[in-house]
């Protein structure tokens, strides 16, 4: 199973990408936690897309379509994948039909995570990671089981981001209104778009994507 999570900065989309890993198998491809790894390699590609980020802008199409077509030829006989982040602009989700055709694969189910703008800002400013796996978290709404433990791995070093900053946070906000939120005709157009209510307490927006999907194979 292929599928796409789509939504504005902070909508959950990291959150239910790795409860979606745990319960179906699939592969988590997030552009922005690949972006950042290049970054933290000090990679040419890293130092070139650093501005960028920290201002809140995209990067560009080209060098996206590059790093994500690498990134699924090295998937292949996996049970599927989870796009994080990704497409982002039409030409984006054009070059990714025409990778899947290419490949044989198929799109299921791009999940729209719908929410209020002005609560990813506080989602965002509360927003902390674990510095060793990435497991995402946050001051109010998420906080680790253990106090200052991941519980995932068991680490205790954790980090923010630098584009997590007000200014970044309204130039993201901006991007995805105006370049991101055009592809949604595009797909509910293919009969693939579904919208949960992103809203909603963390467990219910997995419970919402999981009646989309249906039961693991
Ligand atoms: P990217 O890393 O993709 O960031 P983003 O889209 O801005 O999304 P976020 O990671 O901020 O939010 P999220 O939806 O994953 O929310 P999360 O689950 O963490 O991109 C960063 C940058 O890289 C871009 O600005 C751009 O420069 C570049 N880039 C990446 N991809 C690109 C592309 N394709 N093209 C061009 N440039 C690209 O949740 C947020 C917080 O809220 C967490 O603390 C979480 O615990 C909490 N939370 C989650 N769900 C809930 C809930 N239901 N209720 C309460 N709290 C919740």
């Amino acid at each position: 199973m292929n599928i796409i999570l789509l939504g504005p900065p902070g909508a959950g989309k990291g959150t239910q990408a790795k409860r979606l890993e745990e319960k179906y198998g699939l592969t988590q491809l997030s552009t922005g936690d690949m972006l950042r790894a290049e970054r933290k390699s000090g990679s040419d590609l890293g130092r070139k897309v650093q501005e960028v980020m920290d201002a809140g802008q995209l990067v560009s199409d080209d060098l996206i379509i590059e790093l994500i077509a690498h990134r699924i030829d090295q998937l292949e006989g996996g049970k599927g994948f989870i796009l994080d982040g990704f497409p982002r602009t039409v030409p984006q989700a054009e070059a990714l039909d025409r990778m899947l055709k290419e490949k044989g694969l198929r799109l299921d189910s791009v999940i729209e995570m719908t929410v209020d703008e002005a609560a990813l800002v506080d989602r965002i400013a509360g927003r902390f990671s674990c510095a060793k796996c990435g497991a995402s978290y946050h001051d109010r709404y998420h906080r680790p089981k253990s106090e200052g433990v991941c519980d995932v791995c068991g680490s205790r070093d954790f980090v923010r981001r630098a584009d997590d900053n007000p200014e970044a946070v309204k130039t993201r906000l901006e991007a995805y209104r105006r370049q991101t939120a055009p592809i949604l005709p595009y797909y509910r157009a293919k009969g693939v778009l579904h919208p949960v209510d992103g809203m909603a307490e963390i467990g219910e927006v997995a419970r919402q994507i999981e009646t989309i999907l249906g039961n693991p194979k």
